[in-house]
Order: C-alpha cells, then sequence, then structure tokens
C-alpha cells in the first residue's frame, strides 16, 4: 500500500460517483465468488437426494453412502479445480485483453456454468452439476484475480489499502446472499434449487452491462499499451479534476521500474534466495489461510449444525454469513492499526480456542447420541437436541463456531490476499500473485474434497486436525512473517534480500519494535 504525498490528502483521496460505480462494478466478481462458495451448502440434503435418485432411475439400485459422499465431495470441491485453472490465466487474459475485456470475457463462463447447473434437474443428470461447478470455478479463479486488480488500478492512490479489502467484503456479501436466497422458504426448497444455483447468470448479465460504461484501467492504457492520452481522458473522469499528472507521474516512473527490473519466471521465485523467503512466507499465510478449516465451516455448516442436534440448522448458517461480513467490516478498521501480523496471529489463536471448543461440544453431543441409542427409547436418538440437556452444548457449539468465523474474518481471511502484493517489488509481483493464489485454491479444493470423508471418519474429532494446523501457523507467522505495516515495498523487499545475503541483518520499520528470527536458529531481526 502506497503512502499519502505530503500536501495532496484531499486530492489524492478524493471519490467520485463515477469511481464508485467502477469499483461496484468490479466487486461483483467478489460477490460472485463468494456467492458460489456458499450456495452450496444450504440444499445439501436436496441435491444429495436428487443425485440418490437419479442414481436410483439409472441402475434400478439404490446408490451406497460412500459413492453419494464420493460424488458429493466432487460435485463440492471441483468448484476449487477451475478456481486453480482461473487463477493460473489471469496473467495470460488481463496482457493480453485488458482488464475491462477479460472482465467482460469471463462472464462468458458465468453464463455458462450457470446454465449448465439450472437445467440439471431438467435433464436429470446431476453430471450437468459437477461440470457446470468447474465452469464456475475458472469464473471465479479469475474474479479472485481480476477484481482486486482493476480495483487496486483503479482506485487513488491514498485510498488503495480501503479499496482493496472491499474484495474481501464482496466475498462474504457474496456468501451470505447464497445463505439467505438457499432458505428453504425462498430458493432451496426441492422444486427451486436449481433455479438457486443458475442465479449466479444474473449478476453476470449486471456486470456485463455495467462493465459497458466502465473504462479500461488508466495503468493498462498507460503502462501496458503506452496510450498516454487515454490514459489521461480515464483518469479525468475517474478522478472529477482536470490535474492528474501525478498520477500520470507515478504510473510512468512504475512503468520505468518494471522496464528495469527483470520480469521474474515462477522457477526463479524458489531458485533465487532473495526471494525464497517472501515466496515461502507467501506460500504458507495462503495455506493457513484455507487449511485453517474456514472452508469446511463455509460449506458444510448446515452438517454440522445438523450433527449438534440444531433442529434449524439453516439459521445458523445464515448466522455465520452475518457474523462473516460483520467482522471483515471490523477487520478493515483495524488492519491499519494493529498491524498485519499481530492480527493474523490473534485470527490464528482465536480459532484455534473456537476449534477446540467445537470439539468438545460436538464430542458431547456425539456421546449423548450414543447414551440416548443404547437406552431402549428408540425415538429419543432421532432427535440429538432432546437427549438431556444436549441443547446448552448445541448453543456452545454454535456460538464456537461464530468465534472460529470472527477469529477468522481479523486476520487469517483478508490478510494473506493482499499481504503477498506487500512482500514483493514490481519484477517478481505477478508470478507471486500466480503461485500464491493457485496455492490458495489447491488447499481449498483438497478441503473441500477430505472434508466429508474426515468427518465419517473421525466424527466430532475431525477438527482437531486444524486444531493442530493451526498452532503450526500461529508458530510459523511468529517466526516467520515480518510486519509490513507502514512499509515501502523497496524497504520490505531489501529487507529479505539483506536477510538472503547474511543471517544476521537488522530490518528497520516506521513502527519498529517487533524483533524476531530469520530462522529458528539465527540472529535476531528487528521489524
Ligand atoms: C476467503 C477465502 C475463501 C473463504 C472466504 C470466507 O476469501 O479465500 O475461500 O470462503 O474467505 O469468508
Amino acid at each position: 500500500m502506497e503512502k499519502m504525498k505530503d500536501g495532496q490528502g484531499d486530492k489524492m483521496s478524493f471519490v467520485t460517483c463515477y469511481l464508485m460505480f467502477c469499483v461496484s462494478t468490479a466487486v461483483i466478481g467478489s460477490l460472485q465468488f463468494g456467492f458460489n462458495t456458499g450456495v452450496i451448502n444450504a440444499p445439501d440434503m436436496k441435491v444429495q437426494n436428487f443425485i440418490r435418485n437419479v442414481s436410483l432411475e439409472r441402475t434400478g439400485e439404490p446408490m451406497d453412502e460412500s459413492t453419494l459422499t464420493t460424488v458429493w465431495s466432487v460435485t463440492v470441491s471441483i468448484f476449487n479445480v477451475g478456481g486453480m485453472i482461473g487463477s493460473l490465466s489471469v496473467g495470460t487474459l488481463v496482457d493480453k485483453l485488458g482488464r475491462r475485456k477479460s472482465m467482460l470475457l469471463s462472464n462468458i463462463l458465468a453464463l455458462i456454468g450457470g446454465l449448465l447447473m439450472g437445467l440439471s434437474k431438467l435433464c436429470n443428470s446431476y453430471e450437468l452439476i459437477i461440470v457446470g461447478r468447474l465452469v464456475i470455478g475458472a469464473f471465479c479463479g479469475l474474479c479472485t484475480g481480476l477484481t482486486p486488480m482493476f480495483v487496486g488500478e483503479i482506485a487513488p492512490t491514498a485510498l488503495r489499502g480501503a479499496f482493496g479489502t472491499l474484495h474481501q467484503l464482496g466475498v462474504v456479501i457474496g456468501i451470505l446472499i447464497a445463505q439467505i436466497l438457499g432458505l428453504e422458504s425462498l430458493l432451496g426448497s426441492q422444486s427451486l434449487w436449481p433455479l438457486l444455483l443458475a442465479l449466479t447468470a444474473v449478476p453476470a448479465v449486471l456486470q456485463s452491462i455495467m462493465l459497458i460504461f466502465c473504462p479500461e484501467s488508466p495503468r493498462y492504457l498507460l503502462i501496458t499499451l503506452n496510450q498516454e492520452d487515454e490514459a489521461r481522458q480515464v483518469l479525468i473522469r475517474l478522478r472529477g479534476y482536470s490535474d492528474v499528472e501525478d498520477d500520470i507521474r507515478e504510473m510512468k516512473e512504475e512503468a520505468m521500474k518494471m522496464s528495469m527490473e527483470k520480469k521474474v519466471s515462477i522457477p526463479e521465485l524458489f531458485r533465487n534466495s532473495a526471494y525464497r523467503q517472501p515466496i515461502i512466507i507467501a506460500i504458507v499465510l495462503q495455506l493457513s489461510q484455507q487449511l485453517s478449516g474456514i472452508n469446511a465451516v463455509i460449506y458444510y455448516s448446515t452438517e454440522i449444525f445438523r450433527n449438534a442436534g440444531i433442529t434449524e440448522p439453516v439459521f445458523a448458517t445464515i448466522g455465520v454469513g452475518a457474523v462473516n461480513t460483520l467482522f471483515t467490516v471490523i477487520s478493515l478498521f483495524l488492519v491499519e492499526r494493529a498491524g498485519r501480523r499481530t492480527l493474523h496471529m490473534i485470527g490464528l489463536a482465536g480459532m484455534a480456542v473456537c476449534t477446540l471448543l467445537m470439539t468438545i461440544s460436538l464430542g458431547l453431543v456425539d456421546s449423548a447420541r450414543k447414551a440416548a441409542e443404547s437406552t431402549a427409547n428408540v425415538t429419543a436418538i432421532s432427535d440429538p437436541a432432546s437427549a438431556g440437556g444436549t441443547s446448552a452444548i448445541s448453543i456452545l457449539a454454535i456460538l464456537a463456531v461464530f468465534g472460529f468465523v470472527a477469529s477468522f474474518e481479523m486476520g487469517p481471511g483478508p490478510i494473506p490476499w493482499f499481504i503477498v502484493a506487500e512482500l514483493f517489488a514490481q519484477g517478481p509481483r505477478p508470478a507471486a500473485i500466480a503461485v500464491a493464489g493457485c496455492c490458495n485454491w489447491t488447499a481449498s479444493f483438497l478441503v473441500g474434497l477430505l472434508f466429508p470423508k474426515l468427518l465419517k471418519l473421525c466424527d466430532a474429532y475431525v477438527f482437531i486436525i486444524f486444531l493442530i494446523l493451526l498452532i503450526i501457523f500461529f508458530v510459523f507467522t511468529y517466526f516467520r512473517v515480518p510486519e509490513t505495516k507502514g512499509r515501502t515495498f523497496e524497504d520490505i523487499a531489501s529487507g529479505f534480500s539483506n536477510a538472503a545475503g547474511s543471517s544476521a541483518t537488522n530490518y528497520t520499520s516506521p513502527e519498529g519494535a517487533i524483533t524476531m528470527p530469520v530462522s529458528p536458529t539465527s540472529d535476531k531481526i528487528q521489524m
């Protein structure tokens, strides 16, 4: 995040309606990512029943539970395979077509994906849902690159950080919308769930229409296409004043720096010792976001709540979305005060505590259920909430899940998305963002694929796996992640180069204060 230049604050933070219109247009992409992440959760039972029925009709035999679990896991997690492909394609697409046309074109994928899923019931084919989720995943992979890029490039310098966090806010609002529309009384019913899955086509059409009125990114015009006059015209409209020479000068400087810095390839990120430490940090932070288990909760909260004996699990799932949104807003205000490293550690620690509470409460519900099973009264066991005192434990389970999600949005949610850009200078940044994005989607894929099987295998104790991982990520963040708040890109990057050159290098940040080792055995460096 670049610092505001002295004396230009008012001008540089001036927000016009046109700028807000363009940002809102792009953030529809974040909403789409969130919507499609959350949409499969609420109607889970209906879609699974549909899969069962299709198979019964085709083979004349009921599908066995383990095959159903596999088909269902693939349906949920193939979205992430698409995401991996999409996130890796962003760089090539934007360089060839520019930001605006890439967003326009990506919406074709949303239309195709939505159509496939919407027609699944009509065509009596659950395969259409699977293919549709793959296509939608590729679309969302593109969105996770395109939206932050376009928003960052049109935002005034002084507001680039605040605008950047709108991406995660868009994501969590998208999840919430999916959870609300997924209610049985709205679109989550037996007959309407295909419409719910197809609904992603509506924002795609809306964004395409809005994009007609948006400009190409001025940075792309000037830095990539060398069209200075066009870039100036766009900037004048976005900023609402005619003296945009500061922005033009800053872009020219960036263009010059880019032409001087070598373009770094992905293998080089791992070969060159100056990049090795930041790329490891970037990857581990992405892993800490996904392997924290957040999407186990986002995808499967309805099932978790059902297991906890909650009679209306869908409403508890909507509560998750609301808490998610609220705490993302809170973190917007905290991130520039508390710093990235501190917030990330607070978030991970909070998640670990809540994971422990979740395990205890789900474990107690489980034992209550088993105890009831061993008694003669078989009717009591079908409703765990009625098994003596379980409802209080169910409330503890809900609170633990809410706390888990709230802690996630304090740090592990928003921070990994933007810290990668802060850890690298102009040259290696695109390659680093591609690697980090792909790791994020891959880890999310693994969680989506393995969680239902692990849940069946380990029951209530499945979250212990995430607890162990959370502790590992906390220790890593404590020892390895530098504070980037208030530091320039050059300062951060040169800190890493120095550390690669000598094992005992002193970093000095404007914030000063935090002391930590480069490696557990090396001397301390001051961040
Ligand atoms: C982040 C994650 C995404 C998750 C969401 C939950 O954006 O990347 O996978 O679903 O947060 O809020």
